[in-house]
């Protein structure tokens, strides 16, 4: 693994696999750490091909090392709209199937937003709500879309945007035609985690893999901060490491 610095930005440039030890090991110290004092651990979660390693890698330091997940109440950055937790491509399913069956989570502490909310507004205020109640973030894992999008905040996304319903993006609703099996099962709107929100966990960690996002991490760690790139008001976080393999760093 190697550690470059840009700037005020931290890269953190090695293999998946070496990418995966690392980001595993802040999970495990934290959750250690934690539960030491008595305490939860209150991760942020993220969907998507990216992460899925890494929590491959998590099962198994639970199986093989005795890491409990007891003491770990999670939030997801996002869900898609309408689909309803039994969809096999809800992100609720997808955190189960990836991660939750395979440790000793209590389901009650899992938190994805609503897939099918009365009122999204009101829904989006109690996901603020119970990370506030919760007593904030502490590691916040993020992937990146081709465009920039960080959860579902697409372009135009503000920085003090909060949790709330979105329409997807043209590219990422392309990006998902392969998972739905054709574009137009793709959901058109989602609730995601705001820009803001993002922000105010205490450590956030974006896993970027392949050349595909060469140039977009590019343009988020060094290229001006802004809503056309929502990626590139992370920036402004003192905490931040940026994850890449060779293909994503260039
Ligand atoms: P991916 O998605 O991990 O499947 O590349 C990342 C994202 O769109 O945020």
């Amino acid at each position: 693994m190697k550690k470059v610095e840009f700037g005020s930005q931290i890269a953190h440039v090695g293999s998946t696999e070496e990418l995966c030890v690392s980001l595993a090991d802040e999970v495990e110290k934290l959750i250690r750490e934690r539960a030491a004092e008595g305490k939860m651990a209150i991760l942020g979660l993220a969907t998507g091909k990216t992460p899925l390693p890494l929590y491959a890698e998590l099962v198994r330091r639970h199986r093989e090392e005795g890491l409990s997940f007891a003491n770990v109440v999670s939030f997801n950055l996002d869900e898609y709209e309408g689909l309803g937790r039994d969809h096999e491509r809800s992100y609720w399913a997808e955190m189960w199937v990836n991660l939750f069956d395979h440790v000793d989570v209590v389901e009650g502490n899992v938190n994805v937003p609503p897939s099918e909310p009365e009122d999204a507004e009101r829904a989006a205020g109690e996901y603020e709500e119970a990370i506030r109640a919760a007593g904030g973030i502490d590691w916040q894992l993020l992937g990146i879309g081709g465009e920039g999008h960080i959860g579902f905040n697409e372009k135009g996304s503000e920085l003090e945007s909060r949790t709330r319903r979105v329409e997807l993006a043209k590219r990422t609703v392309e990006d998902a035609a392969d998972d739905f099996g054709g574009v137009e099962n793709v959901p058109t709107h989602a609730m995601t985690m705001g820009v803001g929100t993002i922000l105010d966990a205490k450590r956030v960690v974006l896993m970027a893999r392949g050349e595909g996002k060469q140039e977009i991490v590019k343009r988020s760690m060094e290229g001006e901060m802004s809503a056309d790139v929502p990626a590139s008001f992370l920036q402004k976080h003192e905490n931040m490491g940026w994850f890449l393999d060779e293909g994503a760093a260039g």
